[in-house]
C-alpha cells in the first residue's frame, strides 16, 4: 500500500507554437483543462501501475475541486484523506510550445493550507510493509512531520524533491529514496555545473554519507541511480515527445508501485523509466500518464 501525501492541483494548459518572452504575448493554439499536481499525478501512476493508493491532500470548495480529483476517483484511489478547506484548488497555469518545451506557474491554494497535523493523519493506519510518497508542492512543515513520523515508524519513505525549493536538500535528505531530476540533484549535492562524471562522483560521495537510494532522471538519457552501493542506469524509449508534463510524476508513481509489488530495483528503474517515456507522448499530466499493460509491451 502506498499513501502519497501531496498536491492536488487543476491545470490549466494552453499550447502555443512558441513560448512567450518576458513581456510578451504569443497567439495559443489550444486550451485545455486537466487533473494535475504532483502528489495527484504520482499517487495516480502508482494506481494505474497497479498499486493500491491512498491519495492525502487538499481542494478548495470550487468548481475545479471535482474535475482535479476525477481519474483519480475513477482509477478507485482511497480519497478519505482529501479534505476540503476554505481555499482554492490549487491551479497550475501551463504553456507547452509545439516541441513539447513548457514554461509552468503553480498557485498553491488548498495545498498550501496542508499542516503537520495532516501529515500525522495522513500516516495513521500505516505500517511498515507500506510506502509513504512526498513532493515538495505542499508546506515544508507538512514534508518534514511526514518525513520524521515514517521514519520513526520504520515506513518507507521516496521523495521527490520537486519542485525546487529552498528545504529541498534538507527535506531530500531525510527520506530512505530520492528521485532528483538534474538541476534537483545539484542542489541535493550542494555543486553547480556537473557533468556525468561529477554527478557520479557526487552520487557515491552522497550515499556515501546517507546511505539514500539516489535516483537522478535524465531526460532523453534515462536515468541513473545508486543503490545499496552500486551504480544502475536504464533507458527510456526513443520518442518524439508532444508534452512532458507530468513525466517526472509517472516515473516517480511506478518505480514506487513497482518496489510496493515487490520487483527488484533494476527492473523497478526500468519499469518507470519506459512508463516515463510513455507519458510524453499525450498533452496533460494525468490523461497521459500510461496504463500498466502498455508499459508492460514495451519492456
Ligand atoms: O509535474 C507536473 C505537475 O506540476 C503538473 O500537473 C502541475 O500541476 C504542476 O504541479
Amino acid at each position: 500500500m502506498i499513501t502519497v501525501f501531496g498536491s492536488i492541483n487543476m491545470d490549466l494548459i494552453a499550447t502555443t507554437t512558441r513560448l512567450p518572452k518576458p513581456g510578451e504575448t504569443v497567439a495559443g493554439t489550444g486550451f485545455t483543462t486537466a487533473a494535475g499536481g504532483k502528489g495527484a499525478n504520482q499517487a495516480l501512476a502508482a494506481r494505474r501501475a497497479g498499486a493500491n493508493v491512498k491519495m492525502a491532500g487538499a481542494v478548495g470548495k470550487d468548481g475545479f475541486a471535482t474535475e482535479a480529483v476525477a481519474l483519480l476517483k475513477d482509477s478507485d484511489t482511497d480519497l478519505s484523506s482529501v479534505k476540503s478547506v476554505e481555499a482554492p484548488t490549487g491551479t497550475a497555469l501551463i504553456l507547452v510550445e509545439a516541441d513539447g518545451e513548457n514554461m509552468i506557474a503553480v498557485v498553491p491554494g488548498a495545498n498550501g493550507m496542508l499542516t503537520s497535523a495532516d501529515a500525522t493523519m495522513a500516516l495513521k493506519g500505516m505500517t511498515k510493509a507500506d510506502t509513504l510518497m512526498l513532493q515538495l508542492e505542499i508546506p515544508a512543515a507538512a514534508v518534514e512531520t511526514a518525513l520524521h513520523e515514517a521514519r520513526a515508524a520504520g515506513i518507507r519513505t521516496v521523495i521527490n524533491i520537486a519542485p525546487l525549493t529552498d528545504e529541498a536538500a534538507r527535506l531530500g535528505k531525510m527520506a530512505d529514496i530520492v528521485i532528483a531530476n538534474e538541476t534537483e540533484f545539484e542542489r541535493l549535492a550542494g555543486e553547480t555545473g556537473m557533468g556525468n562524471a561529477e554527478r557520479e562522483a557526487a552520487m557515491i560521495r552522497l550515499h556515501g554519507e546517507t546511505g539514500q537510494t539516489l535516483i537522478v532522471t535524465l531526460g532523453a538519457e534515462g536515468v541513473m541511480a545508486l543503490y545499496q552501493g552500486k551504480l544502475y542506469r536504464a533507458k527510456g524509449l526513443t520518442i518524439e515527445p508532444v508534452d512532458t508534463v507530468g513525466a517526472g510524476d509517472t516515473f516517480c508513481g511506478y518505480f514506487t508501485a513497482s518496489l510496493d509489488a515487490g520487483l527488484g530495483f533494476e527492473e523497478a528503474l526500468a519499469r518507470a523509466a519506459v512508463a516515463g517515456s510513455l507519458a510524453c507522448l499525450k498533452p496533460g499530466a494525468q490523461p497521459a500518464i500510461p496504463l500498466a499493460g502498455d508499459v508492460a509491451e514495451k519492456l
